[in-house]
C-alpha cells in the first residue's frame, strides 16, 4: 500500500514515549476505505487523526458501528505478528451481520491490518506483554433519521503501542440492577450499544474501587454473563467453568482460546449457565478456588474477589491457575512456546 509522503512524514516524527498506557498513545497511522454504491473502496493509510463525520451520521445518531480489538506482537523477532485475526475478522462480518451493516471482505481486513502494522513496525513496543494494539471499526456515514441502515460506511484501523491492559488482582462488582444484554438483542456483537448500556454500572463500580463490573442476565438477574470488557471464569473442585454463550454474551477470542488451552493443559472445562448466588456460595465454602477474567486487551485478568453490595466474596487462592494459563497463552502469542493449534500470523 502506498505511503505518501504526509504518512511518511508522521512515522518520522513520532516517537515512542516511556510510559504507554493501554490506549494513551495513538499510533501516527490509520487505515481508511469507504462503502460507497454497494462496494467497498480500495482504502488507503493516512496520518492519524481528526476525520470528517457528518453530525447526523447514522454512527453518532444511531450507534451504527461495530469494531474489533486484537494485537501484533514483535518480542525477540524482528517480523510482527498477528493472534488468531482471522477470528477478530468473522466476528467483525458477524457484528456487521447482526447490525446489518456492510460486511468486511477478509482480504480488506487484512490487507488493512497488515498495512498498519508494517507503517508501526519499527515502534511495536518488544516486551513482554506489550504489543501494538490495533482497532478496526466500521460506521455508517450517511446522514438523516429515517430507521434503514446507512448507505455509506467507513472501514478505518487506528492502533496504540500498549502495555497490557490490567495489572493486580482487582476486585468486580456484581451488577444486580442495570443490564447489559439480552438474549435476542446485540450483545454477542462488538458495537457500541453493549458499551453503553454497561457504562453507569461500570463506572459506579469503578468508583467503588473496584476494576468493573460482572452483568447477569436480563430475563432473571440471576446467571452470570460476562465483565463490561471481558469474558469470567470460576475454577471449581478444580475445573473451569465459563459462561455458555448465547446472543447476549460476546464471543470472546481470548475465551476460546483459555478453552482449547486449558484442555490442552489436562484441565476439564464446562461451559454451562452460572447462578451467580451458587457460585457465592461456592466461593464461601471454598469449592469455588478461584476467578478470572479474560480478553485481547488484559489477556487473563486475576480476580481477588467478587462484590455484591458492600459484601466481598474473596476466593481462597488468587492467580493460580490463572498466571498458569496467562503465561501459557502469552508464550504462544509471542512466539516464545510453539503454536501447537496454528493461531500465529506472522506478517510477511
Ligand atoms: C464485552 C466483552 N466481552 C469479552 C471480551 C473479550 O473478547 P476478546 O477475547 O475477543 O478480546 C471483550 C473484549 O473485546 C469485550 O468487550
Amino acid at each position: 500500500m502506498t505511503i505518501t509522503p504526509e504518512v511518511a512524514a508522521a512515522i518520522q516524527q513520532f516517537r515512542l514515549p516511556d510510559k504507554l498506557g493501554f490506549g494513551a498513545v495513538n499510533a501516527p497511522v490509520m487505515f481508511s476505505a469507504e462503502w460507497q454504491d454497494g462496494k467497498w473502496g480500495p482504502g488507503q493509510l493516512l496520518p492519524y487523526g481528526p476525520i470528517p463525520v457528518l453530525p447526523g451520521a447514522r454512527a453518532l445518531q444511531y450507534g451504527e458501528l461495530v469494531f474489533e480489538g486484537l494485537k501484533a506482537y514483535r518480542v525477540g523477532q524482528s517480523r510482527p505478528n498477528l493472534f488468531r485475526a482471522d477470528a477478530n475478522c468473522r466476528r467483525m462480518q458477524q457484528s456487521a451481520s447482526r447490525l446489518s451493516m456492510a460486511p468486511v471482505p477478509d482480504e480488506l481486513f487484512f490487507g488493512a491490518l497488515e498495512a498498519v502494522v508494517r507503517a508501526c513496525e519499527t515502534f511495536i513496543p518488544s516486551q513482554s506483554g506489550q504489543s501494538l494494539y490495533l482497532r478496526p471499526f466500521v460506521f455508517g456515514t450517511e446522514s438523516g433519521y429515517l430507521l434503514r441502515n446507512s448507505t455509506t460506511f467507513r472501514f478505518m484501523v487506528i492502533a496504540n503501542p500498549v502495555e497490557a491492559y490490567a495489572s493486580g488482582t482487582p476486585s468486580v462488582a456484581i451488577e444486580r440492577h442495570d443490564v447489559r444484554a439480552a438474549v435476542g438483542g446485540v450483545g454477542a456483537a462488538k458495537t457500541a450499544a453493549n458499551y453503553a448500556a454497561s457504562l453507569r454500572g461500570s463506572t459506579a463500580a469503578v468508583a467503588r474501587g473496584h476494576a468493573v463490573a460482572l452483568w447477569l442476565d436480563a430475563a432473571s438477574h440471576r446467571y452470570v454473563q460476562e465483565l463490561s470488557g471481558m469474558n469470567f471464569f470460576a475454577v471449581i473442585d478444580g475445573e473451569l467453568h465459563t459462561p455458555a454463550l448465547d446472543s447476549a454474551i460476546l464471543p470472546g477470542v481470548t475465551r476460546d482460546s483459555v478453552i482449547t488451552l486449558a484442555r490442552h493443559l489436562g484441565y476439564t472445562v464446562h461451559e454451562r449457565q452460572m447462578d451467580i448466588d451458587e457460585l457465592l456460595t461456592q466461593i464461601g465454602s471454598g469449592r469455588c478456588s478461584e476467578t478470572f477474567a479474560c480478553g485481547t486487551a488484559a489477556i487473563i485478568m486475576p480476580i481477588s474477589a467478587l462484590a455484591d453490595s458492600d459484601n466481598l466474596h474473596k476466593t481462597r487462592q488468587i492467580n493460580v491457575v490463572a498466571s498458569r494459563l496467562r503465561e501459557a497463552l502469552l508464550a504462544i502469542q509471542e512466539r516464545r512456546a510453539p503454536d501447537p493449534f496454528n493461531w500465529v500470523r506472522v506478517i510477511p
